[in-house]
This record gives structure tokens, sequence and C-alpha cells, in this order.
């Protein structure tokens, strides 16, 4: 009978830990994704654009065809509409 309650004791324990560990690791992601939305185009342009390919130089293209390759590369990159929006204007901007 004490071996069962124990168990029992063991298993609840375990469960709580296990939820404050999940807890944590969904606040942290929380504050990671509220981090990467305070990004300025710069930041995003350095981090996202070498992943594939050499870091393109903003002189490469005309102000249009960024808005082009913007599109192309955002579905590519995984990137949201701002973070586009943001990356697009540095590169335009040169
Ligand atoms: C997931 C991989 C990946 C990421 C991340 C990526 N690209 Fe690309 N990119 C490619 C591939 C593959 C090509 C070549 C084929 C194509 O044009 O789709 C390419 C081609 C290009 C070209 C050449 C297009 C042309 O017409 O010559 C430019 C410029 C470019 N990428 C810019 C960017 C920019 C700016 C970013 C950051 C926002 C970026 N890429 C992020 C995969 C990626």
């Amino acid at each position: 009978m004490k071996t069962i309650f124990s168990y029992k004791k063991a298993t609840v324990l375990g469960s709580l830990i296990l939820l404050m560990t999940a807890s944590t690791v969904l606040l942290n992601s929380c504050a990671v994704s509220k981090k990467i939305s305070q990004r300025s185009g710069v930041q995003l342009w350095a981090e996202n654009c070498q992943r594939c390919h050499n870091t393109p130089s903003p002189a490469t293209f005309s102000p249009e065809k960024w808005e082009t390759v913007g599109l192309h590369m955002q579905s590519r990159a995984l990137l949201t509409e701002s973070e586009r929006e943001k990356i697009v204007a540095f590169l335009k901007q040169q």
C-alpha cells in the first residue's frame, strides 16, 4: 500500500515538473518571437538572406526589382509580411 502511494506521489511530482518545464519553454519561445519582430531590416537581411546563398548586396538590384525578389524570397525564407517589408525597405534605400 505504501509503495503504491509514493509511486502516485512521484507521478504527480513528475507531471508538475513536466508542466513547469513546458510552460517555461512556451514562455521563452514567445520572448524570442517578440525579439524577432523588433529586428530592423538590416538585421533581418543579415540573419536570413545568407542561410541559402551569399547575402545579396543592396546595390545588386533596382528598387523595383527588390520588390519582386522580396516576394520570391519571402516564401523561400518563410518570412512574415512585416519582415519582408523591412528587408525590402532596407535593400531599396541603398
Ligand atoms: C531557403 C533558402 C533561401 C533563403 C533563406 C533566401 N533565398 Fe534567395 N534564393 C534562394 C534560391 C534557391 C535562389 C535561386 C533560385 C531562385 O531564384 O528562386 C535564390 C535567389 C536569390 C536571388 C537571385 C534572384 C535572381 O533573380 O537572380 C536574390 C537576389 C536573392 N535570392 C535574395 C534573397 C534575399 C534578399 C533573401 C533574404 C530575405 C534571400 N534571398 C533568402 C534561396 C533562398
